[in-house]
């Protein structure tokens, strides 16, 4: 099989990048990177012994997609690229617009022209918004989202949901992403954030390696536990495996499926703070600070009904996730820098 892979040049792109690599399958990659480096696809070859096509462009671009699906006979595309900043994406909801919801609006436009009807996207359990009943079951229904990136994934999987009552051939799996996670094991490639990272372990996984002082804990008066908020961490490569199986399902005919990809368990930002601690030996200093606006108590998934149908579930717990970044970050203090 031939993949089109969108934003295969970034954090979760290039895990799945490299499993399909290994796998067999033909890959393209198209990525503007603007938020990604060309080495990772470079270790990613690397690491798998084979090259995938790098197409350095971006999903807005037309005449890119044309030439692209002119040079290639693609079975299926995954569309990662994407912006992710919750935060800036309410400084910038336009951009966020623009780039996630019309540049899906243009590929899916391509893609019809090019007769090319397989497409599984990146979503997030950010769809199910600040009222979902937890744990999140693909039934409840989405929507109440608390940042323009969030609804820019809803906006997205209701473009799905309409396109593929409208066009049968069409098949299409929107995966939810609880919260990834981890690198490949080998510590070539992992996370690599412009900037401070956003995102709690890639926070502290600099804190460990003294990029940065300490760690601000947001929030320590939830309604949970130790006070802290509760996630559900998911291993990248999981992840990216989950992306595998729902090929192989695309295949049978799916119209739009979303399926929530993530571990089925909580843990708050302390368990998370120790789990790292007793993986890398190293101490993270912390302190707890004002809640961030937007943070949710407590979420995590039911995940049976990806075990079911697409015979996925995780493989890795909480001692592989921080074992793999801390091996990614102390190998690459800098990234891919
Ligand atoms: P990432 O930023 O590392 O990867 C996205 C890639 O897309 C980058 O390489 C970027 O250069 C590229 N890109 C962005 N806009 C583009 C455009 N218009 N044309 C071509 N390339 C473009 O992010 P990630 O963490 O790997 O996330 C991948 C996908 O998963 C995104 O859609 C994101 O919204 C979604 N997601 C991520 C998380 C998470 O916590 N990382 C959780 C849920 C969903
Ligand atoms: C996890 C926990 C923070 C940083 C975001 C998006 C979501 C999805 C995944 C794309 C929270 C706490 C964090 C820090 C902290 N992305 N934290 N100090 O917010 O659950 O999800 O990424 O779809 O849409 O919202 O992930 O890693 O930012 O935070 O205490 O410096 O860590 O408050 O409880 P989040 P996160």
């Amino acid at each position: 099989m031939a993949i089109l892979v969108t934003g295969g040049a970034g954090y979760i792109g290039s895990h799945t990048v490299l499993a399909l690599l290994q796998r067999g399958d033909d890959v393209v990659v198209l990525d503007n990177l603007s938020n990604a480096s060309q080495e990772s696809i470079r270790r990613v070859e690397k690491l798998a012994g084979k090259s995938a096509v790098f197409v350095e462009g971006d999903v807005l671009d037309r005449a890119c997609l044309r030439d692209l699906f002119a040079a290639h006979q693609i079975d299926a595309v995954i569309h990662f690229a994407a912006l992710k900043a919750v935060g800036e994406s309410t400084r910038k909801p336009l951009e966020y617009y623009e780039n996630n919801v019309s540049g899906t609006v243009v590929l899916l436009e391509e893609m019809r022209a090019a007769n090319v009807w397989n497409f599984i996207f990146s979503s997030s359990a950010t769809v199910y918004g600040e009222h979902a009943p937890v744990p999140y079951v693909e039934t409840t229904q989405i929507g109440g989202t608390t940042s323009p990136y969030g609804t820019s994934k809803l906006m997205i999987e209701w473009v799905l949901r309409d396109f593929a009552k409208a066009e049968p051939q069409f098949n299409t799996i929107a995966l939810r992403y609880f919260n990834p996670v981890g690198a490949h094991e080998s510590g070539e490639i992992g996370e690599d954030p412009s900037g401070i990272p956003n995102n709690l372990l890639p926070y502290i996984a600099q804190v460990a390696i003294g990029r940065l002082p300490q760690l601000g804990v947001f929030g320590g008066d939830y309604p949970t536990p130790d006070g802290t908020c509760q996630r559900d961490y998911i291993h990248v490569m999981d992840l990216a495996e989950g992306h595998l199986k729902a090929l192989d399902h695309l295949a049978k005919n799916t119209g739009y499926t979303a399926y929530n990809l993530g571990a089925g368990k909580g843990y708050s930002v302390l368990e998370m703070i120790k789990a790292f601690e007793k993986a890398s030996g190293k101490t993270i200093p912390f302190e707890i600070k004002p809640r961030r606006a937007g943070d949710l108590a407590a979420f995590w998934a039911d995940a049976s009904l990806a075990d079911r149908e697409l015979d996925w579930r995780v493989s890795r717990g909480i001692d592989e996730m921080m074992r793999d970044t801390w091996n990614w970050q102390s190998k690459n203090p800098n990234g891919f820098n």
